[in-house]
């Protein structure tokens, strides 16, 4: 299926992630990637509909492109959801069908829905309806969902490759943008969240093989690629690659991408470069009355490898308690830190 909207989707994306992808987690890596598409946190239909819609859904436009992942369960209710989003002009509304979390299964959202494809293929139909962007869905490559699900699903086996092409093949007929595979079952009870993103093995064959028998779908892979030649691999076999942890492991990786990846080229940047440029954004949040820690806090793994880098964590960390000035905290930083690691592109 070619990309239903005009706009060609990137080969890289940061993964949604609760409690990393605010706004200023993507506002820092704007500074490193302006071709990415960036994702917001998981937020729940329910939350946009009932809830502070600022507070959830306003962000800055250096952040697009940037796409909305929404959690929910009732087609009805995600259709109010991107219906109001719509005034926020994102540019592409997500599915959530991977999220393990007891809370978010327990209310029938994210990963256990992949036992429920015609919902989810109603889902989308809701979500299509409600706007002209493109519509993308992030999922597992299967579910064991043993102890959660109801009886009648005893025997049924929702974790092998045909079942997983049973559910895409079901979401298809809704007119999907894309699918974002994360390259592990679910396991639905006995595991945590971070379990979930661990213990389950990782079969990116699974994922290779689904785009070279369903080739007309635009496939993107996510779990466990953190280095310039996994991406390079995976791209020689899939539409995209989903980046999560490494974004924040290991931060100074995304400054390769848009040259490598992506059309056009944009020139590479140094940390210096990355520190000087996030001075005005440290000065608007201190004008603002708010912490820079909201945005430093993303910036701890930034001299991650280099001469410097422990220096880097503790300057974060006693500037913030000191509370001094952005001004300053850039100036302190740039005059002490290593000048080769400031200024070399490693
Ligand atoms: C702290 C954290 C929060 C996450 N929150 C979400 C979320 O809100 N929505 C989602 O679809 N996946 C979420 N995930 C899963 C990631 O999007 C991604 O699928 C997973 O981390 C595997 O990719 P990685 O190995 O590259 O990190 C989260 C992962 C982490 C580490």
């Amino acid at each position: 299926m070619k990309y239903l909207s005009n706009i060609i989707p990137p080969k890289v994306s940061i993964a949604p992630m609760v409690d990393r992808t605010d706004r200023h987690f993507r506002y820092f890596c704007r500074l490193m990637t302006k071709k990415s598409l960036l994702y917001t946190e998981m937020i729940t239909a329910h939350s946009i509909i009932y809830g502070d819609r600022h507070k959830l859904l306003d962000f800055n436009s250096i952040e697009k492109p940037l796409s909305l992942q929404i959690a929910g369960c009732d087609p009805e209710e995600i259709y109010k959801a991107v219906k109001i989003a719509e005034d926020w002009d994102y540019n592409e509304l997500n599915l959530n069908v991977g999220c393990p979390s007891d809370r978010i299964s327990g209310n029938a959202m994210g990963a256990i829905l992949m036992a429920y494809p015609e919902l989810v293929a109603d889902m989308v139909t809701a979500m299509r309806e409600a706007t002209k962007k493109p519509i993308t869905v992030k999922h597992r490559i299967g579910i064991n969902g043993n102890n959660v699900l109801p009886t009648s699903f005893k025997n049924t086996i929702l974790d092998n490759y045909d079942y997983m092409k049973h559910f895409m093949q079901t979401i298809e007929k809704s007119k999907i943008d894309r699918f974002i595979i994360h390259a592990r079952t679910a396991i639905l009870s006995g595991l945590s969240p971070k379990e979930n993103r661990e213990i389950p093995p990782l079969k990116y064959d699974e994922v290779h093989k689904i785009k070279k028998d369903l080739p007309h779908l635009n496939i993107e892979i996510n779990g466990g690629i953190k280095t310039i030649d996994a991406m390079k691999d995976h791209l020689k076999h899939v539409d995209g690659v989903m980046l999560g942890r490494v974004s924040y492991e290991n931060s100074y990786v995304l400054t390769k991408v848009d040259n490598l990846f992506m059309k056009g080229t944009t020139s590479s940047i140094s940390r210096r470069e990355i520190l000087e440029k996030m001075l005005p954004y440290l000065e608007e949040l201190q004008d603002n009355k708010i912490g820079m820690h909201l945005i430093l806090r993303h910036t701890l793994t930034l001299f991650n490898n280099c001469k410097g880098s422990r220096y880097w964590k503790q300057l974060i960390d006693t500037s913030c308690k000191e509370g001094i000035t952005a001004k300053n905290f850039i100036k302190y930083a740039l005059d002490s830190l290593p000048k080769e690691t400031l200024n070399s592109f490693v």
